[in-house]
């Protein structure tokens, strides 16, 4: 029997996690959502691609969480976005009510699942999934740092006019204005990027990285980034299935890590079937581990908000 993957909500998000799930055709797929109709006939319309993508996966679409029952990986990217007039804090608050109903539902049927949220503010609301959910801190995790690294990567590509695959980019921090592109772990065909880009235009990187979600968001207008988040979602979920210990950007629990504590933030991570296996320790420049400082400042100064 395949094992159990669920997405909770299946707005743009979700719906790409869930179809990229799919076609990988590791796991069985659950889509939920509290609207009607929606996970039902997205997940049908999944299924029935497989005839023509060449993969045979149900995604089941359902508005009850008894479905999810058994997950060994519970995706949440239920959430709104930020409205016109609505302050940073009223959405933490909106969003912090709706990832504890996920969690506390999640979590009553599938104690060992390993949590994987997407909803923003990603760092807040990892912490906050965390402290509801009670479970080990290795079994709850973020997505933000792989996207973070999947733009960076792209910026570089375009620069140099190189393929993707060449690059090798890394991320810390916060998934914000606070966000830590770390050239100096970067590479470009296995050299450093110090070596291969201008200290100007590794600066205008750095700033496009960090602009990354921003700038889509003024294209689309509507909405924020999906596919790139929901492939990475779906990347981060088949890591934890395979069990390898593929090294992937996460947000994690730090407990001294990098010199922090009792925050969640965007580190390098072993992956595996309990979430994080290890927390990787590399070797930032002193600016990059002073900005790491500065991001956690800044999401500790939200926790205030969640009412712990
Ligand atoms: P969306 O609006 O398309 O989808 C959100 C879905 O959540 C909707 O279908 C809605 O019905 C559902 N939902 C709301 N309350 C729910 C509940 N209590 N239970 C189940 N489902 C519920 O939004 P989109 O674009 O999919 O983004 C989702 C979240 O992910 C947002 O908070 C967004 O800011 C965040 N995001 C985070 C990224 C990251 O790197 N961590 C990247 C992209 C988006
Ligand atoms: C992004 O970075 C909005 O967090 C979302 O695209």
């Amino acid at each position: 029997m395949k094992p159990k993957i669920t997405v909770v909500g299946s707005g743009n998000v979700g719906a790409q996690a869930a179809y990229r799930l799919a076609q990988r055709g590791m796991a069985d797929v659950v889509l939920l959502d509290i609207v009607e109709g929606i996970p039902q006939g997205k997940g049908l319309d999944m299924s029935q691609a497989g005839y023509i993508d060449g993969f045979d996966c149900q995604v089941l679409g359902t508005n009850d969480y008894e479905a999810t029952k058994n997950s060994a990986v519970v995706i949440i990217t239920a959430g709104l976005a930020r409205k016109p007039g609505m302050s940073r804090d009223d959405l933490i608050t909106k969003n912090a009510a709706i990832v504890k109903s996920v969690v506390e539902n999640a979590v009553r049927l599938s104690p060992q699942a390993v949590l994987l949220l997407v909803t923003n503010p990603l760092d807040v609301m990892t912490y906050h999934a965390l402290k509801i959910s009670a479970l080990p801190p290795q079994q709850v995790l973020g997505m933000a740092p792989l996207l973070d690294a999947a733009r960076m990567a792209y910026f570089i590509s375009q620069e140099l006019q190189l393929p993707i695959q060449s690059v090798y980019a890394e991320v810390l921090g916060s998934h914000g204005d606070l966000m830590v592109p770390a050239p100096s772990l970067c590479t470009v065909n296995g050299r450093p990027l110090t070596e291969v880009l201008s200290p100007e235009r590794i600066k205008y990187i750095v700033a496009k990285t960090t602009n990354g979600g921003a700038e889509i968001v003024s294209l689309l207008k509507t909405g924020s980034a999906y596919y790139a988040p929901g492939s990475a979602a779906a990347r981060m979920a088949e890591a934890i299935l395979n069990d390898k210990g593929e090294v992937i950007g996460s947000c994690c629990y730090l407990n001294g890590e990098y010199g922090l504590k009792d925050v969640c933030l965007g580190v390098p991570a072993k992956l595996g079937r309990q979430g994080i296996k290890e927390i990787v320790k590399l070797n930032l420049s002193e600016p990059e581990l002073a900005a790491l400082h500065q991001a956690a400042e800044s999401v500790k100064k939200l926790f205030p908000i969640l009412n712990h």
